[in-house]
């Protein structure tokens, strides 16, 4: 259960204090108190930095950024004061490689598919307070400026070793290659697909000197080796405090929230069966962050890519404080201060640099050997909250993986050409791959858009409004008692504001979403109970006494599907002529007093044929 000091926080919708509220009674709403600074919750979430070496799609959205929009939005809802980061993640080969493959400069294409990712998340409806860019004009000096800070930072605790390896060289393209820059054959599954960092089919990481027949992709020879020096991170010696932290993330009661069992699996699991071995972060590459050595060998050398990218989260945060003129100090507050909460969305390709790598570099910027670092310190995130992937399957064809090469995806681009955003984000939801792989299914969606959206959802709200604009003047009935079946009714959605909070707490977001719209068919079951197309004939007080139990559940209804389906509900507030206090997750019980006029109603849900998504 939520503690109840920040669920009844920020009381500022339009039912003044002296309307009675739903909550009364209902302990965990109960005694709204002012919010002040010293009891404000503050988040810092983040969405996994996407590549902007390409568009975004289904499987994305799902992954990381929706649940992380869903979060955010249900944080602020509570009276937390909360920031929402993201960007691109513009530095690596990844992007280096699609430039090359398409001919055009890699500054114009990361800020092109900078732009597109922005446009796309805008459309969806994911609000960040910041969009950045590990490579965009505006905010590349700033990153580089803390990339470069870690670095040194790490460097001096002699938490690097230098080393001289080997390395494939391509000598028609005279470099080295690293990373993406080789593919070949899986030392571990045999694929013969795998990138010289990672096998895709597998999801296991490669050595690239492992490759079987390796392959250059700059000029498709066989590249030989050549001796070269990189800075390794000694996560050997960071292993045992990593381990204890990770140690306390299954625990609840230790940590505030347990850790899904897919991130501690790839994260502690792999610490215990393998143990840690050192990593390279530093590339024989031009394009990312200088290497920030007074060291001849650092020279044409950039930071791995995977060290430089998570940093944009805190310089992302910092560049924000400075386009609004804060002081330089003011990212501290979210970054360095253990009373901000850090919470990383991600996708499960991205679990072991968020859970392993990412605070082994945070930790080795502490002062002392203790796990958490003290105030002033960079602080390790609060939770690391990771999906599965997302299959796809198009109608008469069999469920298959989203690949980009192969043209099996659903593109945010498209798909906003044509639909709105919220039946997406309500799918998105319903089936999130939580904890194991799920599918978007073409059909699925459309079916469930149709009979779960607007058959519970839209219809109860259709129906109420009809009702109280034909037969009640498009204003809330009055009532002179209420029977046991409007007080069940209204105890239900005291009952699913405070369950919807206590899923979302601990982000289950399909589970929260279910809860959402199981009010909405309890809405319509108790409309067909207590019948008031038939007592509007009969009895007019029997039927605006239900009217009104009705409008009081969909005033809940309009609070506590906010989070998920932003547009949705401010069509819902405005038939219901809410303010924006709607959203306060503290007013979701309040009491629509009777004779309080409603507004027009509109369509909530749109009806969808499978032929509108992808023709016959
Ligand atoms: N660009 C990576 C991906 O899309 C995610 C980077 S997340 C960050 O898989 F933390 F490193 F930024
Ligand atoms: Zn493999």
């Amino acid at each position: 259960m939520p503690p109840a000091d920040f669920l009844s926080s920020q009381p500022q919708s339009i039912q003044s204090s002296e309307v009675r509220s739903l909550a009364d009674g209902c302990g965990w709403l109960a005694e709204p108190k002012a919010v002040d600074a010293m009891t404000q919750r503050r988040f810092l979430v983040t969405g996994a930095l996407p590549y902007s070496n390409g568009r975004s799609h289904v499987g994305h959205i799902a992954g990381a950024y929706l649940p992380a929009d869903t979060y955010a939005r249900y944080l602020r809802a509570t009276g937390a004061d909360v920031r929402f980061v993201c960007g691109s993640d513009d530095n690596g080969v990844a992007a280096l490689k699609t430039a090359r493959e398409q001919d055009r400069s890699v500054e114009e294409l990361t800020s092109h598919y900078n732009r597109c990712w922005e446009k796309d998340f805008k459309g969806l409806g994911i609000e960040f307070d910041i969009w950045g860019g590990t490579h965009q004009p505006d905010y590349v000096a700033v990153h580089e400026e803390f990339s470069q800070d870690f670095f040194l930072k790490i460097f001096a605790k002699g938490l690097f070793t230098k080393r001289t390896t080997k390395q494939l060289y391509d000598t028609q393209a005279d470099q080295f290659l690293p990373d993406r820059f080789v593919k070949g054959t899986c030392p571990h599954c045999g694929s013969s697909d795998a990138f010289g960092d990672q096998c895709e089919d597998c999801g296991r990481s490669v050595d690239q000197l492992e490759l079987i027949k390796p392959v250059s992709m700059l000029t498709h020879s066989t590249p030989e080796l050549r001796e070269t020096v990189h800075w390794y991170l000694r996560l050997d010696q960071l292993q045992e405090r990593l381990s204890s932290w990770l140690g306390q993330k299954k625990d609840t009661q230790a940590c505030g929230a347990a850790w899904r069992a897919i991130v501690l699996n790839q994260s502690l699991g792999r610490i215990e069966a393998e143990g840690l071995p050192e990593r390279a972060m530093t590339r024989d590459l031009h394009w990312g962050v200088p290497v920030p050595l007074d060291d001849p060998d650092a020279k044409g050398k950039s930071l791995y890519v995977w060290f430089d990218a998570p940093i944009g989260y805190v310089s992302f945060t910092a560049s924000m404080f400075k386009q609004r003129g804060d002081s330089n100090d003011e990212y501290e507050r979210w970054w360095k201060d253990p009373d901000c909460k850090i919470v990383h969305f991600i996708g499960e390709d991205n679990i072991v640099f968020h859970a392993i790598t990412w605070p082994a570099m945070l930790m080795a910027t502490h002062e002392s050997e203790s796990v958490q670092g003290k105030r002033g310190e960079y602080q390790l995130p609060h939770n690391v909250v990771s999906n599965s992937f997302l299959n796809i399957k198009f109608p008469g064809k069999e469920e298959e993986k989203i690949s980009k090469s192969r043209g099996t995806a659903v593109w945010i681009e498209d798909y906003l050409k044509t639909f709105d955003p919220d039946p997406l984000r309500y799918y998105l939801t319903a089936i999130a791959p939580e904890n194991v792989r799920t599918t978007f299914d073409v059909d699925d969606f459309i079916r469930r858009n149709n009979g779960e959206l607007l058959n519970a959802f839209g219809n109860f709200f259709n129906r109420t409004m009809t009702f109280a604009h034909k037969y009640f003047e498009g204003k809330v009935p009055p009532t002179d008692r209420r029977d046991e079946v409007d007080k069940k009714q209204l105890d239900s959605c005291c009952e699913a504001a405070a369950r919807t909070a206590e899923e979302l707490e601990g982000c289950h977001f399909k589970t929260a979403l279910a809860e959402v719209m199981s009010l909405a068919r309890a809405g319509n079951a108790y409309f067909d109970t207590t019948k008031p197309f038939m007592t509007r004939k009969t009895d007019m007080t029997a039927c605006g006494r239900a009217i009104n139990v009705c409008l009081q559940t969909a005033r809940t209804l309009t609070t506590i599907v906010a989070p998920f389906l932003p547009f949705t509900a401010d069509k819902c507030a405005a038939m219901l002529k809410l303010d924006e206090g709607y959203r306060t997750w503290a007013s979701a019980c309040d009491e629509l007093p009777a004779g309080h006029s409603l507004g027009d109603p509109v369509i909530l849900v749109r009806k969808l044929d499978p032929k509108e998504l992808f023709g016959d």
